[in-house]
């Protein structure tokens, strides 16, 4: 019952390859010529892109064996490119490398560098850096990108890879994009703000009061368990909505974000198996406190070193230099779109999401592209939609500020709780007030909404203000066929990637909230250890299903990662948890909407096998229990006990008993209650 789709990798394959390995390893190697070990890009039905950066200029052999035309194995060469985009700045490279700046100056040219360090003294800084250490000699010349779309691929299908960069070796393997609906899984989260200092930096954790405790765990273990736990669910992509480092213009940020995401072996780099998605934040326009802040033309160097990371589909924008800050992918039964709102004019007044950056609409501004309506990226933005509604199953948008939020960025543009205040000390002491209002609001985001419902997006997935917050919008879709129907959006804020965990602002209301971790999941103590609750770093994971009547759903989880600590507070480990606020959409409606009651069929496991997801239709408003049974027919787990109106909803069962703990394999029941009607179903758990 519990299958395993993704399992279809070549045993032959993986062998060969690695005695391929075992005889070229057995040479004795320096130390690794990957600066960045490979990662996936640009995901496609029959194409994928690896990218990886090398500290010499060596092209890189690869060979790629799978189904289709790679049944015998194909070979690869790289062209390195100087990635100059990458250089320390001379600031960084004098506090933290020491003894002599031998950084570039923000080099744009195609220039090589004027000093390269020799490599003997490269390489045990990359050592260093895969111990998570600062640089303590100098720092390195920018590294080598190299770059190799692999076409001709067939859909669903698993390759592996191997790559030989100089002396070094890489092997992984990655599965390409469905072409029509087949189940699919991925993962959104956002504000993971990397940086080196994170490391014993905890975050503030505001309890229901208001008081800032420090979190239970540093910003570097929140966002390494919450990593763990991503990979170990095997999701088809991730999509980053923005802040994915702290300074965009600070290269060990970057740094940082690498080590997170990738590994030189390839079984632990979930960057080489699972190809991810991004959007920039403000922090990518963010050169640095020391750089030039969100000024040019620091913030420009800032958002290249993004550009040189990622690589994304075209948007044929006419500014080459917003090449990948906006985007489309397909991916089997859904469509991703991505935006850039960092910035949009007029600059500083409530329709800028940032005072501080100048953009494309703007005087002496950068090219950040602007969204309101009759902007180019509004008009590609429609276009996408559009023919999204036609295409897929589901629609989703990400991007990073919320527009709908009781966070700080929940207030409108320029405005706070302290407006009066400010107001009132700024005119009797003739100072500029704006520090401390919200002059990066989401609220100038709402622009896009009637938008969105008029092309019926499903959910938008974003960052900034890092909580776990919910918002419905409710109003009307025109469907293809040019009729009005009923329609919901979703909002969420997925900021806790692993940098902030922020409560509610006082004084702001947030009409559309439907969940906010914060009062939603009180937090659970016993004997002053937290054992169950509470806002922790987590993201959200998507299943794309099919249903039983021939339509598609999108069960949408709430996904935090719990710190359990014991009775003498040490660390015992992080688990997989869920908020209560599974979201299960049905693909757009059509006239024969359900009146069924009971589970759907359990017909998809993914390949987890010991939590099972199941869905439920009920017909009218129900208080609703949903709860285990054992084989001797003792309930060992309640689920859920709720009011709710008539639809679909979901409840997953993670194979724990009402104490937490795991039960043994074997068969359980699941027993749906609701107005006086019953329906059961068997879930096999296998250890
Ligand atoms: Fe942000």
């Amino acid at each position: 019952m519990i299958l395993d789709h993704r399992s279809s990798i070549n045993t032959d394959l993986a062998l060969l390859l690695s005695c391929v390995f075992c005889i070229i390893q057995a040479h004795p190697s320096p130390a690794s010529d990957f600066r960045v070990p490979p990662y996936l890009q640009n995901p496609t039905s029959d194409g994928m892109t690896l990218i990886w950066f090398s500290n010499s200029d060596t092209p890189g052999q690869l060979e790629v064996r799978g189904p289709g035309a790679y049944q015998a194995g194909k070979p690869f060469e790289s062209a390195p490119y100087h990635a100059v985009e990458l250089s320390y700045p001379s600031w960084e490279s004098n506090r933290f490398f020491g003894r002599q700046n031998v950084a570039l100056s923000y080099a744009r040219s195609p220039q090589p560098p004027v000093f390269i360090p020799p490599l003997h003294r490269i390489a045990p800084l990359v050592n260093q850096v895969n111990e998570h250490h600062l640089f303590t000699q100098y720092a390195p010349a920018p590294p080598y990108r190299h770059r190799v779309r692999i076409e001709n691929l067939l859909p669903s299908a698993t390759y592996q890879y191997a790559i030989r960069q100089s002396t070094s070796l890489f092997s992984s393997n990655f599965t390409t994009a469905p072409t029509a609906k087949e189940p699919i899984r991925f993962i959104v989260y956002a504000d993971s703000e990397t940086e080196p200092e994170s490391t014993g930096k905890h975050g503030k954790w505001p309890d229901k009061e208001g008081k800032i405790r420090p979190y239970l765990l540093d910003q570097t273990d929140g966002y390494k368990n919450n990593l763990a736990v991503i990979q170990s669910r095997k999701p088809h992509f991730i999509a980053i909505p923005g802040d994915l480092v702290e300074s965009g213009g600070e290269q060990r940020d970057w740094d940082e974000f690498w080590r997170h995401n990738t590994s030189l072996d390839g079984q632990g780099s979930i960057a080489s198996k699972v190809p991810f998605l991004a959007t920039p934040g403000n922090h990518e326009y963010y050169e640095s406190p020391i750089g030039d802040r969100y000024n040019q033309p620091g913030s420009q160097r800032a958002i290249n070193r993004y550009q040189t990371y990622f690589e994304f589909p075209t948007n044929n924008s006419p500014n080459a230099k917003q090449h990948g800050l906006y985007h489309r992918t397909d991916f089997g039964p859904v469509t991703m779109i991505a935006l850039d709102v960092a910035n949009d004019g007029p600059h500083k007044t409530d329709r800028d999401t940032n005072f501080f950056l100048l953009g494309e609409d703007d005087e002496q501004g950068g090219n950040a592209p602007a969204f309101k309506p009759g902007s180019t990226q509004y008009i590609w933005l429609e276009k996408q939609l559009a023919d999204a509604q036609q295409r897929s199953a589901f629609t989703f948008v990400y991007f990073h500020h919320v527009p709908y939020s009781v966070g700080p960025h929940g207030w409108a543009a320029g405005e706070s709780i302290w407006i009066d205040w400010w107001k009132f000390v700024s005119d009797f002491l003739s100072i500029d007030p704006p520090e401390l209002l919200d002059t990066q609001s989401g609220v100038p985001v709402r622009i896009l909404t009637p938008l969105f419902m008029r092309y019926g997006v499903d959910a938008v997935f974003s960052g900034h203000d890092e909580m776990f917050e919910r918002s419905e919008l409710h109003g009307n879709e025109r469907t293809i066929d040019g009729l009005e129907s009923p329609h919901v959006i979703h909002f969420y804020d997925v900021g806790i990637g692993g940098d902030g965990l922020r409560g509610p602002q006082t004084g702001l209301h947030n009409p559309h909230q439907a969940f906010l971790a914060h009062t939603h999941a009180p937090e659970v103590w016993q004997d002053s250890v937290l054992i169950d609750g509470g806002k922790h770093y987590g993201h959200l994971e998507v299943d794309i299903l099919p249903a039983r009547d021939g339509r598609w759903q999108a069960v949408m989880k709430p996904v935090y990662v719990f710190p359990v600590f014991d009775s003498q507070h040490n660390y015992l480990r992080s688990e997989r948890r869920l908020y209560d606020d599974i979201v299960a959409l049905t693909e757009r409606k059509t006239a024969q909407e359900s009146t069924l009651f009971g589970f759907e069929p359990t017909e998809l496991r993914f390949d987890n096998l010991s939590t099972a997801l199941l869905r439920y239709h009920i017909t009218e408003e129900a208080a609703v229990q949903t709860t285990v049974y054992g084989d001797d027919g003792e309930a060992i787990r309640l689920l859920e006990t709720a009011t709710k109106k008539s639809g679909l909803y979901s409840v997953e069962w993670d194979g724990r008993n009402d104490r937490r703990q795991q039960v043994e394999e074997g068969t359980y029941t699941v027993q749906l209650v609701a107005n006086g009607m019953r329906d059961s179903v068997n879930v096999y758990i296998m250890r």
